[in-house]
């Protein structure tokens, strides 16, 4: 499973890519709006950092504007993926993207039908919202489990992206059901790391170790 941090924060990205674990970013304009940043600059800074694939949302409602923009974007590295929203407008834009090469990240999925759009309009990847169909009362992980069965129906190779991820087991379970890869905010993915019995077993083999007197180095 990839993983991607769902931030415009350039310290919390590049802490993150430190780990050698971060496999790309995501934005949207939200994040961009809570960075307090100027968005070309700071996705220059973020592809700059990462290597992997970085998107970048348009924010034209119509095709004609969402091309415009996306020209604009695409030229800013080769890992930029134009993020476009789930509309008639943002697939056909996806369409002309992906035609010419250029990476296309859906956002906004919510159905299983609007995943299956996206990938016949040649999408990279497909971003169904787990936590914001929680917030509803419906099960947002069995979405990305119908996308996963779809998708292997028919072989299509447009990646499944569980977005809007709230805490570590929404991680876990979408590796369970088969998301090829998760977004989710920086405190939840050092959160990944962390157990009790991690920290108690350290904390008592470096006790018992020093009580030895002996150093490795
Ligand atoms: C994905 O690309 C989105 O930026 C993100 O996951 C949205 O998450 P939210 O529902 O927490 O805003």
């Amino acid at each position: 499973m990839k993983f991607f941090a769902d931030t415009a924060e350039i310290s919390e990205i590049r802490e993150l890519a430190d780990t050698g674990l971060l496999d790309g970013v995501t934005t949207n304009p939200s994040l961009v709006q809570k960075s307090g940043r100027e968005f070309i600059e700071v996705v220059r800074e973020i592809v700059g950092v990462v290597k992997g694939p970085v998107s970048a949302e348009v924010v034209a409602l119509d095709y004609e504007g969402m091309v415009r923009e996306a020209e604009v974007l695409r030229k800013i590295a080769d890992n930029i993926a134009v993020k476009v929203p789930l509309t008639p407008a943002g697939l056909k834009t996806c369409k002309t993207l992906s035609g010419d090469g250029t990476m296309v990240n859906v956002t906004l999925c919510f159905s299983s039908a609007q995943a299956l759009l996206a990938a016949k309009a040649g999408a990279t990847f497909v971003s169904p919202f787990i936590g914001r169909l929680d917030d509803v009362g419906t099960d947002g992980m069995s979405l990305i489990a119908d996308i996963r069965l779809i998708y292997d129906n028919y072989d299509f190779e447009t990646q499944i992206l569980a977005a809007s991820v709230r805490h570590p087991m929404h991680v876990v379970e979408a590796a369970k059901v088969g998301a090829d890869v998760m977004t989710a905010p920086p405190k939840i993915i050092w959160q990944l790391f962390k157990h009790p019995l991690t920290d108690s077993g350290i904390a008592s083999f470096l006790k018992d170790w020093e009580s030895t007197g002996q150093k490795i180095v």
